[in-house]
This record gives C-alpha cells, structure tokens and sequence, in this order.
C-alpha cells in the first residue's frame, strides 16, 4: 500500500480549488475534500478533479443507522474515489455494513478508513459530555481494533498515535494523520503536531497536509518538501 501526502483542499467553492491546483503543472496531488466543498459544490466536484487525474480522499465522516451508512457508501463508491470515513462509534455492524455498501459489483471498492475520537474531543469532553470514563488513549485503541474486525483499512489518527495503532493492529492497518507542520512554519490551531520527516519515523501512511501547503506561498514548493520529508 503506497505512502503518500494527501494535501486537505479546504477551500469553499470550486472556483478556489481550481485555482490552487492550476498551480500543480507536473505533478497530480492525492486530495482531501471535505464536507464544506462537497456540500457547496455536490459530487460533481468530485467527478471533475477524478477526470483531472487527481486521487481523492472525501471526507465526510458518515455515522447513522447501519442501513442508510450501507446505502450512502454506494453511492460514494460510485464516484470512483479512492478513500472515505466514517466515525467508529457508529459500531462495529454500521462499519460492516459500510464496507458491503462500498464493494462495488467488480469486488473492488475505495480504502475504508475509521475516525476514532475527533482531535478536538479531549479526555474531559468525553467524560462529560459522552459519558466515557476511560482514558482517551485506551478508547481509541479499541475503537482502533473495531474498524480491523469489521474489516476496515485503518484509522484517521495523530501521527504521535500512529506507532501504537500499529502495535495494536498490524503494520498493514492504515493511519492516515492530520496535524502536520513543517518544524518552522505556524501551528494555526493544531495542537498535537509533527513534521512531515518526523511521521515517517513514526510509521504514518498518509499525512494529511492542509495550510502548511494551501496557504504557502508557493504551494507546489511546499507540497514537494512535504513529499521529499515524508518520502524521502
Ligand atoms: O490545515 P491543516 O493541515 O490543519 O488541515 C488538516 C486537515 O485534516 C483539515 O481538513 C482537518 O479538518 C482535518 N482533520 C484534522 N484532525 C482530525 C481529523 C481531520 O485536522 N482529527
């Protein structure tokens, strides 16, 4: 299963996201849409930047009764992309059932990967809120474990997380990380942070990059020094 850095294009409209990846003249990114230019722009967003060649990650994190998650994948797997989520918590028999939603009649299917507890969910919250009493770490282990047994791909997850998940559930098991940071650029409002070398270390699959690359002043430049921290 390639490595790769998947750059987060959390633009609002089409308009925008056209223009940031006109600047891609030699090579075709792995991107991440997420809900805000799905939901603006529908799925034909999604049929368009597929048609330029790039490989896509749709972010929309599903959770619902077993049945509809089944039936939305469907239509997700339709679009041809090649990654989606979904949240854990939905259980183990929504995630199988997602899973037969995805398979496509050809036996092929988009990878299938798990969010455990959001990043912005701490341990307090989680008590609180959602009447978890166990540590963060011990929950999304087994949240971890959940998605293997119904058969999922791997876990969205820090890259500080991802050695362990792999611990727990097999090198094969994917982690695809978010909160990536060059070691001299701006932390914006992520808190648990690696560099794009130091993931690799750690044994993270996919590095999800958005602002550091988006916001850069020259994306490209950025994207290749993620690519050659991270692949290199
Ligand atoms: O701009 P930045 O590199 O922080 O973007 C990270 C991307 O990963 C965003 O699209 C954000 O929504 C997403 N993400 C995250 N933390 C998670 C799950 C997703 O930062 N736990």
């Amino acid at each position: 299963m390639g490595k790769d850095v998947i750059i987060a294009c959390d633009f609002s409209n089409r308009k925008e996201v056209m223009n940031f990846l006109s600047m891609f003249k030699e090579e075709k990114p792995y991107v991440k849409i997420g809900m805000e230019l799905f939901y603006g722009e529908g799925p034909e967003i999604v049929r368009e930047l597929k048609s330029m060649g790039h490989k896509i990650f749709l972010d929309l994190k599903l959770h619902d009764i077993p049945n509809t998650v089944k039936k939305a994948m469907k239509v997700l797997s339709n679009l041809n992309i090649d990654m989606c989520n979904l949240h854990a918590a939905g259980t183990v028999s929504m995630m199988e059932a997602a899973l037969e939603g995805l398979t496509r009649e050809d036996g092929t299917r988009p990878l299938l990967i798990a969010v455990t507890q959001l990043t912005s969910t701490d341990e307090e919250r989680m008590r609180k809120d959602i009447l978890i009493e166990k540590p963060l770490d011990e929950v999304v282990m087994h949240y971890a474990k959940c998605a293997k047994s119904a058969g999922l791909d791997g876990v969205v997850c820090s890259p500080l997380e991802a050695e362990r998940v792999h611990e727990v559930c097999g090198k094969e098991f994917l982690t695809v990380t978010p909160g990536v940071r060059f070691a001299d650029s701006d932390t914006g409002d992520q808190v648990r942070i690696t560099t794009p070398a130091k993931a690799k270390e750690m044994g993270s699959d996919y590095i999800v990059v958005g602002r550091p690359i988006t916001q850069a002043k020259d994306p490209v430049e950025a994207y290749r020094r993620c690519i050659r921290e991270f692949l290199g």
